[in-house]
């Protein structure tokens, strides 16, 4: 009988506020899925559920670039089956071309009978980025690979670090319908920032850091301003400023964008509370004529994970 493995890989939160292409971490309960199996004929066989938009060119899906290389690694000249069970919207802000790929290079890890460590895994499931945005960058891959919250210490050579989080930070990620392209999100942002800029951008990247590590979320609520992605895409967002009001109105220590957009994530201490956020935003965006979704989660500590 010819084995099926079937892995899952979890959304990510990206950047979280002054971490632009450097921090991330993954959502817990929401993300992809990819079932693998191996064919005689060369090539790859890919079928995709859950939505008809996406390439089914196996060099051009984000859960099909990596395996190519991947086979060529391997030395393996058969071809494999690919089902990619598409859960997590596109173009969302919520890692959706990341979950695809590491899902994918996860399942096929397993199925060539574990030929490379977690973290090596990592440099193929940038080729997915790359395919899907035409950059690679490692914010959304990383924390679904490795779950937690990921810090990308290094691109060249690429060194990711995991971060503690504490366990009472919850977060509500809310997402309104419509859609960002990574690619238009990062062509909007400006080549130079100024001395100024970057001090409070490090400063802010300390405070994260730190508030993770002692557990003060007031702290991360202060530390989450950015000055590198967040003003320049936070206009294509409509109702940011309101849905912040509302969140810092309703006791969050502080809302940011997730990733590129328009998903945008509200920290909190308790489940409840990120319940309630979540509600309040949602409603203002459907008194608006804008419908939006939220989930009310947490930091997910597993990463990717075989079914
Ligand atoms: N760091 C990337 C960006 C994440 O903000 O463009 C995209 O998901």
């Amino acid at each position: 009988m010819n084995t099926i493995f079937k892995a899952f890989a979890p959304a990510t939160v990206a950047n979280c506020g002054p971490g632009f292409d450097i921090f991330g971490f993954a959502v817990e309960g929401i993300g992809d899925e990819v079932a693998i199996s191996t064919k005689d004929a060369p090539g790859i066989n890919l079928k995709i559920h859950g939505t008809d938009r996406l390439p089914l060119d196996p060099f051009k899906n984000s859960a099909t670039r990596p395996l190519l290389d991947m086979m060529k690694e391997v030395g393996y000249s058969g071809g494999l089956n690919v089902d990619l069970y598409k859960n997590l919207p596109l173009g969302s802000g919520l890692g959706s071309s990341a979950a695809s790929a590491v899902a994918a290079v996860t399942a096929c890890n397993e199925l060539f009978n574990l030929p490379f460590e977690k973290k090596e895994l990592l440099r193929f499931c940038l080729l997915g980025e790359a395919a899907a945005c035409g950059n690679a960058h490692a914010d959304n891959v990383a924390p679904s690979l490795l779950g937690g919250f990921v810090v990308i210490r290094s691109y060249l050579p690429l060194e990711v670090i995991s971060i503690p989080t504490p366990k009472h930070l919850q977060c509500c990620i809310i997402h309104p319908h419509i859609e960002v392209n990574t690619e238009s999100a990062r062509a909007i942002l400006p080549d130079n920032y100024s001395r100024d800029e970057i001090i409070g951008q490090l400063g802010n990247i300390a405070g994260i850091i730190s508030a993770l590590y002692i557990g003060d979320l007031e702290l991360f609520g202060r530390s989450l301003d950015d000055i590198i992605a967040v003003p320049y895409r936070n206009k294509s967002i409509p109702y940011f400023k309101e849905a912040k009001e509302i969140a810092l109105l309703e006791g969050a220590f502080g809302l940011t964008i997730s990733g590129s957009g328009p998903s945008m994530v509200a920290f909190c201490d308790s489940a409840k509370s990120a319940f309630f956020i979540g509600e309040r935003i949602k409603d203002m965006y459907q008194r608006n004529g804008i419908g939006a979704d939220f989930t009310a989660t947490t930091v997910d500590q597993v990463g990717a994970k075989l079914l």
